[in-house]
């Protein structure tokens, strides 16, 4: 027995260094150490048909062998747990992809910075207006083409019959523009009041690459005592210069909006070519490019809103941050903004 024991342990010492995966260093404990059949387990079973001397002796003998097995056993597959397999730790790691902040709102970002160091309230409205806000409250006559079902999305109400009364009594629509904020803030303030309301605005229009059927207008609104047109041309300017970065020339050309009298559109020296009247993609070669409108608010507008007539005077312009963004970063059609294509995202 005595010899076995020897023979087990040099067999097991040889067995154990051809062992490299988890699985045979499982099937040497399942030879060796196996309860049914194992080699080192049959002998141990053995011990009692022997005197007590030897039990002894060959007992202590089997039990190092024993204890031996196991801790190689152990020490092997703890080696073999650590080392990963075909790992190259000098591989580049994957940079994990960061988000990116639209053309769009970079742009109403930059405005909103210049605006609000300029003591102006940022507002938000309901893009889901109604007629009132939207057309009539801004002087809009009855039967001004605006109203057109060609230029307003009108909208259906899918709601219950009483429901339906109360809104048709409204006739809702996606916003045409954001002047609508005009009356709702003069309701809720009382001037003096500086304000402007970044926001998405909605046109029945067929698309192209200067229009959009949903876009980004920027209102403005100052409601003072003494409000001139004077103070209306340097805000636009002193915007202008302070989000592009340089000075601008700005020019107002006389426009029709039924809310402002007198009415004017907004155009500013084009801040993207020399201004030689050589081509230039973004002013044609006029040297000019449009930015909005404006004008000194009128007074029925003020009437409307809950003001007496001739106690204020104010200014209002509308401008559009697609238009802005698309001059700042020379972005030639405006359908790309709506579209979301990764390749065209990624560059700002
Ligand atoms: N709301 C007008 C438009 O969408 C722009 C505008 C705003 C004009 C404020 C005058 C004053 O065309």
């Amino acid at each position: 027995m005595d010899k076995q024991l020897d023979q087990i342990l040099k067999s097991f010492e040889s067995a154990i260094k051809g062992a490299k995966t988890a699985p045979q260093l499982e099937e040497l404990r399942v030879e060796f150490l196996g309860r049914k059949s194992g080699k080192l387990t049959n002998i141990l079973k053995g011990l009692k048909d022997l005197s007590a001397d030897e039990k002894k002796t060959i007992g202590k003998k089997a039990n190092e062998v024993r204890q031996f097995i196991e801790s190689a056993l152990s020490a092997s597959s703890s080696t073999q747990s650590t080392i990963i397999p075909h790992t190259d730790l000098s591989i580049p790691g994957i940079a994990p992809q960061s988000g990116h902040l639209h053309p769009r709102t970079l742009a109403i970002n930059d405005l909103v910075d210049v605006f609000t160091s300029m003591g102006f309230m940022v507002y938000e409205g309901p893009e889901l207006e109604n007629d009132y806000y939207n057309f009539e409250a801004l002087n809009f006559p009855e039967s001004h083409p605006a109203r057109d079902i060609q230029d307003t999305f009108f909208v259906k109400n899918a709601v219950s019959r009483k429901e339906k009364r109360e809104l048709d009594s409204k006739k809702w629509l996606l916003r045409t523009q954001t002047s609508p904020m005009q009356v709702r803030l003069m309701e809720e303030f009382e001037p003096p009041l500086r304000a402007i309301v970044p926001g998405r605005t909605f046109r029945n229009e067929a698309t192209d690459a200067s229009h959009e059927h949903t876009f980004t207008q920027l209102e403005g609104l100052v409601v003072d005592v003494d409000i001139s047109v004077g103070q209306l041309t340097w805000t636009l300017k002193e915007i202008f210069r302070q989000f592009y970065k340089q000075d601008v020339e700005v020019r107002l050309r006389p426009g029709y909006f039924p809310f402002v009298e007198p009415g004017y559109e907004i155009d500013m020296s084009c801040v993207f070519c020399e201004r030689d009247g050589s081509y230039c993609k973004i002013c044609k070669g006029t040297t000019w490019v449009e930015m909005g409108g404006s004008g000194m608010v009128h007074q029925n507008v003020f009437v409307a809103a809950g003001y007496e007539r001739g106690t204020y005077t104010g200014f209002a312009f509308g401008m559009g941050p697609d238009r802005l963004a698309m001059l700042k970063y020379g972005i030639e059609d405006i359908r790309l903004l709506g579209e979301n294509d990764l390749r065209f995202l990624e560059q700002f």
